[in-house]
C-alpha cells in the first residue's frame, strides 16, 4: 500500500476537544448548548445513530432533550414537536433522525425546523447560503466533516480537480458548493459525475482529490484512481462476510486496497469520514448556541439569520 491513511478518529477526536472547550466557554456564561433531538419510530440504524449523537453530546457538555415519538405520528403531531423546540430558548439545534416512515413528508418536516437552529444543515435557507458562501451558514455535517479531514490533512485544495461522485441532496450536491467556495480547503475546480455520466473512469482518473458518495459496495476500482490522489470514501456498506462473528463486514464505495496503491491518501471504512459528521453536528450546535447567546446579549429579535 501506497497511500497513507487519513485518520477520521484521530481528526473528529480534535475536533471534540475544541467543541468541549466552547462549551466550557459558554457554561462561564451560565448558557449550556442544548440539541432537541426526535426519533421517530424503531428502526434499528436510526437508533443507533442517535444514540451515538446523545452520547457525544453528553461528552462534549451539550444538553440533548431525546424526543422518541412512536412510528404512527401524525405529520400534524410531529410539526407541533418541531414548532415547540423551535419556541423553547433552551434548545439552540434540532435534529430530526432520517429517514421517516413513509406517511410522513421529510420536506415539510425539514423546512419547519427554525434556520437557526437548523444544525443538520438540511434546509434550503441553510443550503442556499452556503451555496452563495455566508460563512456562518450551517453546513451539512458529512460533506463539512469531508472538507475537515482534507483541511487537517494539509491537502492544497486551492486550484486542484476536485471529482465528486455522487449528487445526494445530503453529500454529493453540498460537497461541491463547499469546495467552489473562496476558502481555505476549497477554491478547487469541482466536477461532480453521477449516474449518467458516461466514460466513468476517465472522470474519476482526472481527480487530484476523490470524493465518492454513492452507497455502492466498492464501485471506485484502481484503475479508476488518478496516481497520487487524495481518495475520501463517504460510503458505508455492509457486505456479507461469513468469516466474520456477525456474517458482515464495512466497506467504503471504493476498493480500498486498489486505491491505496495508487493513491497518497485515503480514508479508511470504518473511521474516516463516519466518526467526522458527528463532531460536526456537535460543533453546528456550539455554533448555534453561541449565536443565540450572541442574539440575546444583543437583545435582538430572533431573525432567521
Ligand atoms: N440520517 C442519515 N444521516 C443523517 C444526518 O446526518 N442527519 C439526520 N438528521 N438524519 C440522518
Amino acid at each position: 500500500m501506497k497511500a497513507k491513511l487519513i485518520d477520521g478518529n484521530k481528526i473528529a477526536a480534535e475536533i471534540r476537544a475544541e467543541v468541549a472547550e466552547r462549551t466550557a466557554a459558554l457554561s462561564e456564561c451560565g448558557v449550556t448548548p442544548g440539541l432537541g433531538v426526535v426519533l421517530v419510530g424503531e428502526d434499528p440504524a436510526s437508533r443507533v445513530y442517535v444514540g451515538m449523537k446523545t452520547r457525544a453530546c453528553e461528552e462534549a457538555g451539550i444538553l440533548t432533550r431525546d424526543i422518541k415519538p412512536s412510528e404512527n405520528i401524525s405529520q400534524a403531531e410531529l410539526l407541533t414537536i418541531i414548532d415547540e423546540l423551535n419556541d423553547d430558548p433552551q434548545i439552540h439545534g434540532i435534529l430530526v433522525q432520517l429517514p421517516l416512515p413513509e406517511h410522513l413528508d421529510e420536506t415539510e418536516v425539514t423546512e419547519r425546523i427554525h434556520p437557526l437552529k437548523d444544525v443538520d444543515g438540511f434546509h434550503p435557507i441553510s443550503q442556499g447560503r452556503v451555496a452563495q458562501g455566508d460563512q456562518s451558514a450551517y453546513r451539512s455535517a458529512t460533506p463539512a466533516g469531508v472538507q475537515e479531514l482534507i483541511k487537517r490533512t494539509g491537502v492544497e485544495t486551492s486550484g486542484a480537480h476536485v471529482v465528486i461522485v455522487g449528487r445526494s441532496n445530503i453529500v454529493g450536491l453540498p460537497m461541491s458548493l463547499i469546495m467552489l467556495q473562496k476558502e481555505a480547503g476549497a477554491n478547487a475546480t469541482v466536477t461532480v459525475a453521477h449516474s449518467r455520466t458516461k466514460n466513468l473512469a476517465e472522470v474519476t482518473r482526472l481527480g487530484e482529490i476523490l470524493i465518492v458518495a454513492v452507497g455502492r459496495p466498492e464501485m471506485i476500482t484502481g484503475e479508476m484512481v488518478r496516481e497520487g490522489a487524495v481518495v475520501i470514501d463517504v460510503g458505508v456498506n455492509r457486505v456479507e462476510d461469513l468469516t466474520t462473528d456477525k456474517g458482515y463486514r464495512l466497506v467504503g464505495d471504493v476498493a480500498f486496497d486498489e486505491a491505496a496503491d495508487r493513491a497518497s491518501w485515503i480514508t479508511p471504512v470504518p473511521g474516516g469520514v463516519g466518526p467526522m459528521t458527528i463532531s460536526m453536528l456537535l460543533k453546528n450546535t456550539v455554533a448555534a448556541a453561541e449565536r443565540a447567546t450572541h442574539l440575546n446579549a444583543l437583545e435582538q429579535p430572533s431573525l432567521p439569520r
